[in-house]
């Protein structure tokens, strides 16, 4: 494959700098220590999030909903409670001073100072991103084989935001996607409008120009200006200004060990060091020795593969996935620690592997 030399950012206009990064994120680290909670800083946002979600809430459905004991949530409220975030009128709640420091510091709702987020989005929200997602794919530049490239259906990409929303991967969050012929972007961004919440930084790598210019008209056009779109061959390393800074990364590889193993891998690199960061993967079925390895290729970069849904993508005519993928959402245990580094050399798409027999051999 020959890539057009040209600089390596683009066309970013400067109300677009990829590195103006929200961190909001010294309180919850200090109340994860205090409260000794394994989830770290992600464990007390899960909770103020709920909380926020829910305005008052008793602490058994707090636990619940986040999946932790009630203890250990309870340790999590006594520290929220001295630092005045939270108070105890009719089940737990965020104070003023809370409510305003999980709005401007964590990026909730911030947009809209005193509304809360509608979860889920409302069948009208959904049916106008549908339509806008589905006029803008269609002028889409034609799918290049010899990147693996398969577009996911507008519906999908849809799915995809919607998930991310649910699980908090959005507001306020700084996230990496890596390739985006889908246009998850301009769906996660035309979402967060409709939804008026504020994302963080959402940075696009992409390699295929004809797609960089293509995000970078639609991005500029239905003004979802927290959209940076990058240029940038993914068997190169990550650009020094995104290693450690991203809450989330999301992608759909080549669909070949190799290609899952190197772009899981650019994405360990952008999160930050530490645990409750989010990957969502959509990968295809594989056989079971397969389907081992590359579980266990995301099992030793530090993730912990939480849930697995299946047949969760669908994509237009992709005859090799059967049509659909699963999506694989990840968390970080701590520090991720990417199985390649460096410059890649390696076999990648299909058919190379293919032709070199190396999914088979490969090492991931
Ligand atoms: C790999 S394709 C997804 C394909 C789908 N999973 C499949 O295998 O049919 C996803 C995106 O990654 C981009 N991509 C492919 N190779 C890349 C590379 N070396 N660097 C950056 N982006 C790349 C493609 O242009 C596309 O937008």
């Amino acid at each position: 494959m020959k890539l057009k030399r040209r600089p390596a950012i683009i066309r970013i206009p400067k109300r677009r700098k990829p590195t103006a990064f929200i961190d909001g994120s010294a309180l919850l680290r200090e109340v994860a220590t205090h409260a000794r909670l394994a989830e770290g800083a992600e464990g007390v946002r899960r909770i103020l999030r709920t909380v926020f979600v829910s305005r008052q809430i008793p602490i058994r459905n707090i636990a619940q909903q986040v999946g932790l004991p009630v203890p250990v949530v309870a340790a999590v409220r006594g520290e929220l409670e001295k630092r005045g975030i939270l108070t105890r009128k009719g089940g737990v709640s965020l104070s003023d001073e809370g409510l305003s420091v999980v709005q401007s510091e964590l990026g909730f709702s911030c947009r809209k100072r005193f509304a809360r987020p509608s979860a889920p989005p409302t069948p009208a929200v959904l049916d106008d991103v549908r339509e806008r997602l589905a006029e803008i794919a269609a002028d889409r530049p034609k799918v290049n084989v010899k990147l693996d490239q398969s577009h996911a259906t507008p519906e999908t990409v849809l799915k995809r935001a919607v998930y991310l929303y649910e699980h908090d991967a959005l507001e306020g969050r700084n996230a990496l996607i890596l390739g985006d012929d889908d246009l998850t972007s301009v769906a996660v961004g035309l979402l967060a409008q409709h939804l008026e919440i504020a994302l963080g930084q959402v940075v696009v790598l992409e390699c295929d120009w004809r797609l960089i210019e293509f995000l970078n008209a639609v991005t500029q056009r239905e003004g979802l200006s927290d959209i940076a779109v990058m240029a940038r061959d993914l068997r190169e390393d990550l650009p020094a200004t995104l290693c450690g800074q991203m809450d989330v990364f999301v992608t759909d590889p080549p669909y070949t060990l190799p290609g899952l193993a190197l772009f899981v891998s650019r994405g360990a690199a952008a999160l930050a060091p530490e645990v409750g960061k989010q990957g969502f993967v959509s990968f295809g079925r594989r056989p079971p020795a397969e389907t081992a390895q590359a579980m266990a290729s995301l099992i030793q970069m530090g993730f912990a593969p939480v849930e697995i849904v299946p047949k969760f993508n669908e994509y237009v005519g992709a005859q090799v996935l059967g049509g659909v993928s699963q999506m694989i959402h990840l968390i970080s245990t701590g520090k991720p620690q990417p199985l390649v580094t460096g410059t890649y050399r390696g076999a990648l798409y299909t058919a190379d592997c293919k032709r070199r027999r190396q999914s088979d051999r490969a090492p991931y």
